[in-house]
């Protein structure tokens, strides 16, 4: 695993009690995650994007994403962080070259088998995209919902959730009503929630505190320990300086991998 050096509870920071393990928990679904020989979740050969008849946002990118590794995506504003992940989301497709995802190459893929791989991944939006006719908690427990799941058997769950990014007295607000930060908050956490085989987070901790930023950083990094692989897109360089983690750097429309 890339993750090395990290300083989970470095900060000393305990808002909510819930002591010094994190809410997430290992599961058979992640033991088994752990075991057995996997080709890369995300493979990217000479892709080429643009919008429209713009300028090629990104040329010639190629890289893997391992199972089970933790990456940060980074360059300055309007590099194409935030395209690099629509790519990997399926949102838009490339130019040029091959993107493919669990071992699927995605040109020409249904669109239920993209919604079977979308469902693979948890993604922190940069502007949030939380539904504002469900209350926070509704919002969180959203992506158990879609598996069918009963609310009793996941309704602890996501309130310890809730509790450990600090939206415990928050959890039956309508998103609307929430500040920025907490509004990151909730979509990090709807993100974790289902403990997806693919985090892509965008700027998660982009409108909260640096001590804040630090503990949800914890969390990315418990994720990733129970085998989610985890790519962060962020300038952050307090959160990047934190843990020795490869860097994949996006400038000139190029990518550079760091680590
Ligand atoms: N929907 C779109 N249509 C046209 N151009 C776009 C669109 N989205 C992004 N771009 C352009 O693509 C380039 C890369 O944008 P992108 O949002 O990927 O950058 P970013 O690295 O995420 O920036 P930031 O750090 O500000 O979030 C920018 O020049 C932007 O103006
Ligand atoms: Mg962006």
């Amino acid at each position: 695993m890339a993750m090395r050096g990290g300083h989970p509870g470095a900060d000393g920071m305990d808002r909510d009690g819930t002591g010094a393990n994190g809410p997430l928990r290992e599961t058979a679904t992640t033991k088994s995650l752990l075991s057995g020989a996997e080709g890369p979740v995300v493979q990217f050969e000479n892709v080429g994007m643009r919008y429209g008849l713009g300028p090629e946002v990104l040329s010639d990118v190629s890289f893997r994403i391992q199972p089970h590794s933790f990456q940060f995506l980074t360059g300055p504003s309007g590099a194409g962080k935030t395209t690099l992940l629509r790519l990997i989301l399926l949102s838009v497709r490339p130019t040029r070259g091959l993107v493919s995802v669990f071992g699927n190459e995605v040109s020409g893929i249904s669109s239920a088998s993209l919604t079977g791989l979308r469902r693979r991944m948890g993604v922190v939006f940069q502007d949030f995209r939380l539904l504002d006719h469900l209350t926070t908690y509704e919002n969180v427990a959203l992506p158990l919902r879609v598996q069918g799941r009963a609310e009793t058997s996941y309704r602890a769950e996501v309130v310890e959730l809730l509790r450990w990014v600090g939206l415990g007295e928050r959890m039956h607000v309508l998103p609307p009503l929430l500040s920025g930060g907490e509004k990151q908050r909730a979509a990090i956490a709807r993100a974790l929630i289902a403990r997806p085989d693919l985090l892509l987070a965008d700027e998660p901790t982009g409108n909260v505190d640096p001590s804040l930023g630090r503990r949800l950083l914890r969390l990315f990094l418990e994720l990733n320990k129970l085998g989610t692989s985890v790519i962060i897109a962020t300038h952050d360089f307090g959160i990047m300086d934190s843990v020795d983690a490869r860097r994949m750097v996006i400038g000139d429309g190029r990518l550079r991998i760091e680590g």
